[in-house]
């Protein structure tokens, strides 16, 4: 049994092999009063939350706690109140149970997803290596994936995320957190060309997105002065043209990473890459160059506990167990 608990979501999965038996999110609504995660009432909302996502969990896999083999937990990176509810939650159970524990970090979790239930879905397996554009609300990466246990970041955010960006612009734009699948959906009716903003020059293969941010909030305020109403008249183009340019930042470095390393293979994983406008482009690079595209299955994109039961299910396989001494990691690397 794997246990989530970095950000806003509590969640709890069974696991048998590759097998998901259950995989139980409950999301925490109270952020969305505040436009984003406030990290005291996410604690508090994961201490209420655990005990019946565990119960939801056993009763959908259909088994007890004494058929358990083993507990797995999100030891970071995350926010530290959420990660000590699960970390100590993890570590009761296995103690009372007599069974090992197993620490997971969140990022790997992501990445390796993409191998529950031996995906196949586009006629194809993803095999080691790999490269991995990892995407969510607090990290941005390119990864190189050597196998479950090693992997290398070739590139990273220098500032904010790309899910964040998302998150913030639409926040100044008004809309409801959290903003990406707002965008998202809200693009669908635009034009991605409308409008044009300046792309940051990053050298290498990190990002950054805190400018442009900066960027549509001082065009933003340019145009209201003209029209108050501005936003709410050009909602789906604005939309369109934002998610583009967010888009296009992130593959235009993956498609250089990929063409750099020789690596054939390219997976997308974290909350982003829900994305629809990630998705198709992405499926058509992959076209156009002969890649094998690897897209995860909608539920295990944003944060859930299945991802770390696989995860796990790798660890489990080589023993590598963690003791009683084990402590969350707010920062936990990769
Ligand atoms: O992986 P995740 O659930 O949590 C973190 O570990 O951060 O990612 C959440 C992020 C949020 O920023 C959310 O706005 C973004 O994923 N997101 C999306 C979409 N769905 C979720 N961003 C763009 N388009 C989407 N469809
Ligand atoms: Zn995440």
């Amino acid at each position: 049994m794997a246990i989530e608990s970095s950000c806003d979501d509590t969640s709890v999965a069974v696991i048998h092999h590759r097998k998901i038996l259950s995989n139980i999110v409950a999301t925490q609504e109270i952020h969305r009063q505040f436009g984003g995660v406030v990290p005291e009432l996410a604690s508090r909302a994961h201490q209420k939350n655990i005990i019946p996502t565990v119960d939801a969990a056993l009763k959908k896999a259909n088994i007890s706690l004494s058929d358990l083999d083993a507990i797995a937990f999100t030891q970071g990176p995350g926010l530290m109140g959420s990660l000590l509810v699960g970390v100590s939650f993890a570590k009761g159970l296995a103690l009372a149970l007599g069974i090992p524990l197993i620490a997971v970090n969140h990022m790997k979790g992501h990445v390796l997803a993409h191998f529950i239930d031996n995906q196949d879905r586009q006629g194809k397996v993803l095999k080691f290596p790999f490269l991995c554009l990892t995407v969510s609300g607090g990290h941005t990466q390119i990864v190189h994936v050597k196998s479950p246990q090693t992997m290398e970041n070739i590139g990273i955010t220098i500032d904010d995320a790309a899910g964040e960006a998302f998150d913030k612009i639409a926040k100044i734009m008004g809309l409801p957190y959290p903003g990406g699948p707002e965008i998202d959906r809200l693009a669908k009716g635009g034009d991605p060309l409308k409008y044009q903003f300046t792309k940051p020059k990053v050298e290498g293969y990190n990002f950054s997105f805190s400018g442009l941010k900066t960027g549509v909030l001082y065009f933003l305020r340019k145009e209201i002065q003209k029209d108050p109403d501005f936003i709410s008249k050009n909602l789906p183009d604005l939309c369109a043209s934002i998610q583009h340019t967010i888009i296009t930042i992130l593959l235009d470095k993956f498609e250089a990473v990929a063409k750099e390393y020789g690596i054939t293979q390219l997976a997308i994983a974290g909350g982003v890459s829900a994305n629809s406008e990630l998705r198709t482009r992405l499926v058509d690079l992959g076209k156009n160059n002969n890649w094998d595209i690897f897209i995860p299955k909608f539920e295990y994109t944003t944060d859930n506990a299945a991802m770390i039961a696989i995860t796990a299910y790798f660890d489990y396989e080589n023993k590598v167990f963690v003791g009683q001494d084990v402590v969350p990691n707010a920062r936990l690397k990769t």
